[in-house]
């Protein structure tokens, strides 16, 4: 079990052996859901938990401003039990608030799968006393309250509590070979992490209700065709896709992406003249950022803008 963030020094990244970088907010540098000491070396095969590296690794070098977050049990389908979504929550929110880090990728380790769903070994044993005492879900809205970018590279399943996750963040990049579904109904239950409300407002009640009631799984060019994914790409592409989408991205003026994404999820959430007036409230005070001077100078004198994040 990971110690919860504790009020202390500010979060940070560290860098590792490997390119590798270990989120701590408490600073320890003790890998994220482990109980294994840090050492400057990549963690063994069998280790499960979620790794970090900002700035992320790709075939070019270091993507500046994006980390890349690894969901990392791939005997299991990296299924999420709950050590797992701790740690990813405790990842999420130390990136959140190192300025190093303008925008998150996550993925899951090997080829098979972005996430096979909540661990159904440690569900299996869970009464509606355990569930609540321990309230192990309340995490997904703390995942939710990431105010960076957070884009889904998925390759294989996303089912379940993966199908829940990769719709927590704000994109999804999908492989060739991503499998989209919730068939929790087939083991007798019913998407607990968000899927009935986020599924359906993504496909519409009509598609969401056929997956959800039958526990059908789609394919990546489906979920294309119904809005559920950005884009599609071919499945070994599908980590450089993502990586080069977040790096885009994190090259645009830090404040307004955030303020941008916040007005985008609102759209979700609110009536359209409540979402308008945030969009409204959030552009007048962009107008109070430096970034907003330099973005427009920089358009007038024909040059690149330097972004200062205030
Ligand atoms: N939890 C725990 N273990 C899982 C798992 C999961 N969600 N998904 C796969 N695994 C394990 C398997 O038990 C297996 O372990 P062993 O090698 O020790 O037997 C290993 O991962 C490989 O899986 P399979 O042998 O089953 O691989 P497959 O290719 O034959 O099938 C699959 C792949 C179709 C994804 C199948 O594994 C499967 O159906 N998994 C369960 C998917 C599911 O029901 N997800 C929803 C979970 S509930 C949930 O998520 C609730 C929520 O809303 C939060």
């Amino acid at each position: 079990m990971v110690t919860p963030a504790k009020p202390g020094p500010k979060p940070r990244t560290t860098p590792r052996a490997a390119g590798l970088a270990v989120a701590r907010p408490d600073g320890s540098g003790r890998p994220l859901g482990s109980k294994r000491p840090h050492v400057n070396e990549p963690p063994p095969a069998d280790h499960e938990t979620v790794h970090v590296t900002l700035p992320a690794p790709s075939a070019d070098g270091p993507v500046p401003g994006v980390a890349l977050v690894v969901l990392d049990r791939p005997k299991v389908l990296n299924a999420l039990d709950f050590a797992l979504i701790e740690a990813l929550t405790i990842a999420l929110e130390a990136l959140d608030a190192d300025p190093e880090c303008r925008c998150i990728v996550i993925t899951g380790a090997g080829e098979r799968a972005f996430a096979a769903g909540a661990d159904i070994a440690e569900l299996a044993v869970q009464t509606p006393t355990t569930l609540t005492v321990d309230d192990h879900f309340h995490r997904w809205e703390r995942i939710k309250r990431v105010r960076k970018p957070i884009i889904a590279a998925v390759r294989g399943y996303a089912l379940g509590g993966g199908c829940e996750l990769a719709m927590t963040c704000d994109m999804i990049v999908a492989g060739e070979d991503a499998q989209f579904g919730q068939p929790e109904i087939r083991l007798g239950v019913m998407p607990g992490a968000g899927g009935t409300q986020r599924l359906t407002r993504a496909i519409g009640k009509a598609r969401a209700m056929e997956m959800i009631l039958t526990g059908r799984t789609i394919g990546a060019r489906e979920a294309e065709a119904h809005g559920l994914v950005t884009s599609v790409v071919a499945s070994e592409a599908t980590v450089p896709a993502a990586l080069e989408l977040a790096s885009r991205i994190a090259g645009m003026a830090p404040v307004a992406v955030i303020a941008a994404k916040a007005a985008v999820n609102r759209a979700e959430e609110l009536s359209l003249e409540a979402g308008l007036e945030f969009e409204r409230r959030n552009f007048y005070l962009l107008f109070a950022t430096e970034d907003q001077r330099e973005g427009m100078a920089a358009f007038v004198e024909k040059r690149a803008a330097r972004w200062k994040g205030r």
